[in-house]
């Protein structure tokens, strides 16, 4: 596989910055873009190449920010135009590149074109950019199709003249018809307006979403009962046994979409990027979004959706590189991100689960392709309790009555900076943030872990140094040595990875130890612990 130098994803450490919850310049609580500017020393400090930054476009927040309202400006929650430009020409100072999020599946409600929509005549021209369609039933008065929102409840809400539209999220966020040509032109548009502002990829968010099936016909729900949510689901391991029907997702129209975006990159420079969030069904699914003349990547969430073992971690490896390796793609890596619990919290919290987090996390570094990491994750951070009353994750708030999962608000607090108590230097002054933030995150704060030598923070920034000396080096090939139930070992280029997911110490291999995740008491490497060798 040939990497162009251009290319300079092909190996990178993309950083996800959620915008809310970053650092706050104004001390209004929320974060906002001149905070992460002012922050951008830290990642450049931190070895990473490039960030992800959230929606930060106009909009009313149902969704933060995954519901936009107008797509070529700021909200004035995060700054200007002028702030993001500001970012921009910053990171690149720093030799930083910085890739934006966009929201193609669905607007806001509050979009001019949905406004206009909701004022004009079912038929009308202003309705078919989204998905308007009669009801069933006597009066139309059940949803056309019997598809759920990703969020939860029907996916088709009735306006006051009787018809109902799509969307699966939030009733807030109208699904486009990108069966209409004026939606593909504004999305360029778009894109062109974001490039000729220097931003250097896109992340495309619901990328397997934008196509229906024409007929919008009613899901067949499977004998195991279940719908498939088509997104944050855990039925999307590697190995799917059993496809469920999806009628909503991953139709073969996406495609085009995509090539015509590629096109459009190109024309830009060869050195810009997109990368698709696309919880499809399979490794070959994800796999076509990311053709040489379609996006440049996809996030790979078949780690996230493992536990922690030797032999999980070895499918997951295998089968990502048997699934992008033919295409040509450069697979992606992601433990954690604004949608999911925090992986030490997964991998069972504590010592514990933060050892392991460690050890996944430079399992995944030493892997050909990229890494995608999230805020917070580089100092240990674990899932917060976010207290009923103050949840927002509109995931949670459309399901609350009867469940047991809190929605994704614990992942999404704002990150503790300094100081020993909220807000942690999060925001100016003693402005308290949006989400509180723990009490006890006084030691996990970056004052406080830098310079401190097994610190989480100081263990990322020395595992991305070390990255650092092979990954653009040490080629695509890993080779997994032994079947070891309990222990993996494999070895790419000049670098043996060994992880030890057992429970007993297991002897360290011959080499010199050039990264740990923890300690290596008495020459041996310990149960939840992984090494680098060469
Ligand atoms: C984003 C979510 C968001 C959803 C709807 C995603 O996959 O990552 O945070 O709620 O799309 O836009
Ligand atoms: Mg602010």
């Amino acid at each position: 596989m040939t990497s162009s130098p251009d290319h300079w994803w092909r190996d990178a450490v993309i950083y996800q910055v959620y915008v809310r919850s970053f650092a706050d310049s104004d001390g209004d609580g929320v974060g906002d873009l001149p905070g992460i500017t002012s922050r951008l020393p830290y990642l450049r400090d931190l070895g990473v190449d490039a960030l992800w930054v959230t929606p930060f476009y106009t909009s009313p927040q149902k969704d933060h920010g995954y519901d936009v309202a107008d797509y070529q400006d700021v909200d004035p929650l995060f700054g200007s135009l002028a702030d993001a430009d500001a970012l921009l020409a910053r990171a690149h100072e720093l030799g930083l590149r910085v890739i934006v999020d966009l929201v193609p599946n669905h607007t806001s409600d509050e979009h001019v074109w949905f406004r206009a929509a909701l004022a004009s005549a079912p038929g009308s021209p202003e309705r078919a950019r989204y998905l308007f369609r009669e009801g069933r039933g006597k009066d139309g008065s059940e949803p056309p199709n019997n598809w759920e929102s990703v969020f939860g409840g029907a996916a088709w809400t009735r306006v006051p003249d009787g018809e109902w539209y799509l969307h699966l999220f939030d009733s807030t966020q109208p699904d486009l018809d990108w069966r209409n040509p004026e939606v593909g032109d504004m999305f360029e548009g778009v894109l062109r307006f974001w490039l000729a502002r220097g931003a250097d990829g896109f992340r495309v968010d619901v990328a397997h979403g934008l196509f229906k099936e024409e007929s919008l016909r009613d899901q067949v729900i499977t004998a195991s009962g279940k719908a498939s949510s088509g997104h944050v689901n855990p039925d999307h391991s590697m190995v799917k046994r059993e496809l469920s029907d999806e009628p909503m997702w991953d139709q073969p129209e996406v495609h085009d979409v995509y090539r015509r975006w590629h096109k459009v990159l190109d024309e830009v420079g060869a050195d810009r990027m997109a990368v698709a969030e696309a919880w499809t069904q399979t490794p070959e699914s994800m796999a076509a979004f990311v053709r040489p003349d379609e996006l440049d990547q996809a996030f790979n969430f078949s780690w996230l959706l493992t536990g922690w073992s030797a032999d999980g971690f070895r499918e997951v490896i295998t089968g990502t590189l048997a699934a992008v390796g033919p295409v040509g793609a450069s697979p992606t890596w992601v433990l954690s991100n604004h949608d999911v619990v925090r992986h030490a919290t997964r991998y069972g919290g504590g010592p514990q689960g933060l050892a392991r987090a460690r050890a996944a996390t430079l399992t995944m570094l030493a892997l050909p392709g990229s890494s995608y990491l999230y805020q917070g994750e580089e100092l240990g951070l674990e899932q917060a309790d976010v207290a009923h009353e103050l949840r927002q994750d509109p995931a949670w708030l459309r399901r609350r009555e009867g469940i047991d999962d809190p929605g994704r608000d614990g992942c999404r607090v704002p990150i503790p900076w300094s100081g020993t108590q909220p807000p942690f230097g999060f925001g100016p002054g003693k402005g308290q943030p949006w989400i509180p933030q723990p009490a006890d995150w006084a030691a996990l704060t970056v004052e406080a872990q830098t310079g401190v030598e097994c610190s989480t923070l100081e263990f990322y920034r020395a595992a991305l140094a070390a990255r650092r000396t092979f990954a653009g080096t040490a080629g695509d090939e890993v080779e997994i040595i032994g079947e070891d139930h309990d222990v993996l070992t494999f070895r790419r280029g000049p670098v043996t990875v060994v992880v030890n997911c057992g429970t007993a110490p297991v002897q360290l291999p011959a080499g010199e130890v050039f990264a740990a995740s923890g300690e290596l008491p008495g020459g041996v490497l310990p149960p939840d612990t992984a090494i680098w060798l060469r």
